[in-house]
């Protein structure tokens, strides 16, 4: 797939920067850094603070259990990384709020961000955050329906999606291509079952065996039978 940029620079906002070393560092993702397919900043919202003791949350107006995100670092924080990435144009960026919201990430999503040069993703927690930040940002963005503790996970979750988009980031257009919920005319597919060594495997007083059709190395056979296995969602 042809993306209109590359790389992508992805700048996350977060109250726990250390969250995320280790992923990012692995496999894939470090390749890709190393590679300069992708670039990873992360920014310490609480570095936005004023006061003496770098308070980030507060109580909410009306009363209620739990804090709220104050919205004065968080825009401080935002308005940092657009000053220092203003060489990038605002339309090749996408500024995402991660939070529980309608719009949910899929495979769709993440090509449609991949083809933007920089992606902001501010990791909301707490029991939420000032409702004013959303004035700044593009979209809100869930990556599921139900509630994590912040956007950490999501941010994580969009950053690796995103990056398995450009082809320099896997190193293999092919993998991509026959990667499940790889976009197709059909929409998205789930990629055949796969089996490495050995052919035999003995568990449990069990036998499993690799279906045989995958070790006669006859390679039309083996395609169709891969096809008969493809399952497609929805
Ligand atoms: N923050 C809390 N829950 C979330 C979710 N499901 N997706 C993204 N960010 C979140």
């Amino acid at each position: 797939m042809k993306l209109k940029h590359s790389p992508i620079r992805f700048d996350i906002l977060t109250l726990f920067p250390e969250a995320f070393g280790d992923y990012f560092r692995q496999s894939i993702l470090g390749k890709a850094q190393e590679r300069n397919a992708i670039a990873i900043h992360i920014w310490n919202i609480r570095d936005y603070t004023t006061d003496k003791h770098r308070t980030a949350d507060d109580v909410p107006y009306g009363g209620g259990a739990g804090m709220v995100m104050k919205a004065e670092p968080v825009l401080a924080a935002l308005q940092d990384v657009l000053k220092k990435t203003a060489r990038i144009p605002r339309a090749d960026k996408k500024i995402i709020l991660l939070s529980p919201a309608p719009k949910e990430f899929s495979q769709e999503r993440a090509i449609r961000y991949a083809n933007h040069r920089q992606i902001i993703l501010i990791c909301g927690r707490y029991e939420g955050i000032d409702e004013r930040v959303t004035k700044f940002i593009d979209e809100k963005l869930s990556i599921g329906r139900y509630v994590l503790s912040g956007g950490e996970l999501a941010a994580m979750v969009v950053v690796d999606a995103v990056s398995r988009m450009i082809p320099a980031v896997l190193g293999n257009a092919t993998s991509l291509a026959e990667e499940s919920y790889a976009p197709a005319q059909s929409g998205p597919t789930l990629e055949y079952p796969q089996y490495t060594r050995p052919a035999v495997l003995n568990v449990s007083g069990k036998k499993l065996r690799v279906p045989a059709i995958l070790l006669s190395g006859d390679h039309k056979k083996i395609a169709e039978w891969r096809q008969k296995h493809t399952k497609t969602l929805k």
